[in-house]
């Protein structure tokens, strides 16, 4: 049997609080039910996924580490991570496959703080600013870079 292509779909902190925060900039849909729909999106693609959430930013390396040399790619929204954590990236950039940064907002219409990311120069590319969509759009670009 052919093993199927396994991208990690990796949600940062307070990602596991959506629908019930800041509805008017993240939107009303569920972590779980973003989960579900790239469940759905990934398994007609032929594709395994694996999603974890996690507020802490050791747990996020410590998971990533366990996927070294066996994931094949990461689509993943760092949260506010992404403006602060050099430890995300280079746990990132030892997968050595591709990865996809994703935000829900648009992070370089907000406060200026959230204009820097220390994920996007290891990333293969980033979306931004669709809401739940911008997920759906990231796993389409995983899809089309592993299955293509
Ligand atoms: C976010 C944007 C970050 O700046 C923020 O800290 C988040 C969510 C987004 O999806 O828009 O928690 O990553």
């Amino acid at each position: 049997m052919t093993r199927l292509k396994h991208v990690l779909l990796i949600h940062g902190p307070n990602l596991q609080l959506l629908g019930r925060r800041r509805t008017e900039v993240y939107g009303t849909t569920t972590l779980e039910g973003i989960n579900a729909r790239a469940q759905k999106q990934a398994d007609e693609a032929g594709l395994r996924l694996t999603a974890f959430q996690a507020n802490s930013e050791g747990d996020l390396v410590d998971f990533i580490g366990r996927h070294l040399g066996e994931a094949d790619g990461a689509v993943i929204n760092p949260a506010a991570y992404t403006h602060t954590s050099v430890a995300l990236r280079d746990a990132l950039e030892a997968l050595e496959v591709p990865v996809i940064e994703v935000h829900l907002s648009n992070i370089g219409a907000r406060e200026s703080f959230r204009r820097h990311s220390y994920i996007a120069p290891i990333a293969v590319g980033s979306i931004a600013g669709f809401g739940a969509e911008s997920y759906r759009l990231a796993l389409d670009a995983m899809i089309h870079i592993l299955c293509s």
